[in-house]
């Protein structure tokens, strides 16, 4: 069973609820960090919140939702060891996780997808990370959190 964290801002309430249920469907843990209404709330503290509370481990991956999916993902990379990937595709679905070792993944819900943002989720969960070059391009994205 997979153990997923997920939060967004006001910007992607009903996209959330609606992940959450087909996570669940799915077997899956789900941990929700809010917010559960479309009260104005400012995304950089979302995604503090849910990227620190997934560094005490435990987590399989993350998954970080705003209008666009873009200030929540600027906020996560921000942090030390997260990876978030913004996916808009099953081709950078599978490629966050195949190539990007994602560990976290987000998503707009003002955006229009051409796929729906569940089956990105599900083809993120059913790739493997590939390893070999991929290893060493990872280690020397990481090695730039030393580097300033
Ligand atoms: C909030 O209005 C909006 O700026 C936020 O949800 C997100 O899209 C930011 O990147």
């Amino acid at each position: 069973m997979k153990k997923i964290i997920i939060a967004s801002d006001h910007g992607a309430v009903s996209l959330k609820q609606d992940i959450i249920s087909f996570l669940k469907s799915n077997n899956c843990e789900v941990k929700d960090m809010g917010v559960n209404t479309e009260d104005s709330v400012d995304y950089p503290d979302i995604a503090l919140a849910a990227c620190n509370e997934f560094t005490k481990g435990g987590y399989d991956f993350g998954i970080l939702l705003c209008g666009t999916g873009i200030g929540m993902s600027i906020a996560a990379n921000k942090i030390r060891s997260i990876r978030c990937a913004q996916v808009y595709d099953l081709f950078t679905a599978e490629m966050a996780k195949a190539h990007n070792n994602a560990n976290f993944i987000a998503f707009g819900g003002r955006v229009k997808y051409s796929v729906p943002v569940n089956a990105m989720i599900d083809k993120f969960m059913k790739t493997n990370f590939s390893g070999d070059r991929h290893e060493r391009r990872i280690a020397k994205m990481m090695d730039i959190e030393d580097l300033c």
